[in-house]
């Protein structure tokens, strides 16, 4: 597929991630629409992406040909959306929060939020990636976010043309989605590789507010966290728990 054929432009959309959900079976495998702004984006748990007009990325990549597990499809999105961060700024440490938050030290600068699209009998027709990626955003709308957010402009002093970044996305996206067909393994491997908080100690907290202190000793072949918690052996799945950020989550990075 060539660099025109593989994004779809929209000025404005609700949520792309919608969108593309809504008309999965007239889109093209591995189509990505991107928008202008999104009116109601949508974050992991029902949180909302805010989603300024023309400042940012906001895109949502289709798979329709699963070869894999749905939730090893944000391995290809980390990694597609780590590869153009990385060609944009040269901050030293741009890094992948456990499930898929992109962070340039102490700061979130991209999120995903993969969604399936199910079909008749509730088959599973294909995934939606959802990425949203801080490019132009100013100071001033990321002290907007309840969260340390930052941007590519505010980590390198330079204004994007965002619909560039949208195509690099594209491109990024279609080479590890071939990947991830022919060399699973390998994906698995980069995507685990890029997990900074591996061998560190972090404190995870679940939906009903338990929170469980341990060390990340491995990310299991399913994605799955496995955590050393008081010398016994614990599991999270990505849906159930976020790592906190607490004093010594920041004190990685001498802040
Ligand atoms: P986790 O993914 O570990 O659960 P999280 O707090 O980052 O942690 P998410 O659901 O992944 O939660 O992301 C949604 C959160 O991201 C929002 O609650 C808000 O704090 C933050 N956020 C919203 N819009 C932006 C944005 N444009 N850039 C960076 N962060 C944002
Ligand atoms: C998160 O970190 O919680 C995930 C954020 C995902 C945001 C992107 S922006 C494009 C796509 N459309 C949405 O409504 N959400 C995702």
């Amino acid at each position: 597929m060539g660099d025109k054929e593989n994004l779809i432009w929209l000025d404005e959309v609700d949520s792309t991630n919608r969108y593309a959900i809504e008309h999965f079976d007239e889109l093209a495998d591995g189509v990505l629409i991107a928008a202008g702004c999104q009116t109601a984006g949508r974050g992991r748990r029902g949180r909302t992406w805010i989603s300024p007009k023309d400042e940012n990325i906001y895109a949502s990549f289709v798979i329709k040909n699963l070869s894999c597990p749905a939730y090893h499809t944000s391995w290809l999105g980390s990694l597609a959306t780590l590869e153009v961060i990385r060609k944009c700024i040269r901050h030293n440490h741009i890094w992948l929060k456990w499930p898929n938050d992109i962070y340039c030290g102490v700061r979130k600068i991209s999120g995903m939020l993969c969604e399936v699209k199910t079909g008749k009998g509730n088959s599973i027709d294909g995934v939606v990636i959802g990425i949203g990626i801080n490019v132009n955003m100013s100071k001033e709308n990321l002290s907007l976010i309840d969260q340390p957010a930052t941007s590519l402009f505010v980590e390198s002093s330079h204004l994007y043309n965002v619909k560039d970044i949208a195509k690099k996305l594209a491109i990024s996206l279609n080479k590890f989605y071939t990947l991830s067909h022919s060399e699973a393994n390998e994906l698995y491997s980069c995507w685990k590789a890029e997990n900074f908080l591996l061998g560190k100690e972090v404190e995870v907290i679940s939906e009903n507010d338990v929170t469980t202190l341990g060390v990340i000793t491995d990310i299991g072949v399913s994605g799955e966290l496995i955590m050393d918690v008081a010398g016994e052996k614990r599991i999270f799945m990505s849906g159930d728990v976020s790592i906190r950020k607490t004093p010594e989550f920041y004190s990685l990075f001498n802040v």
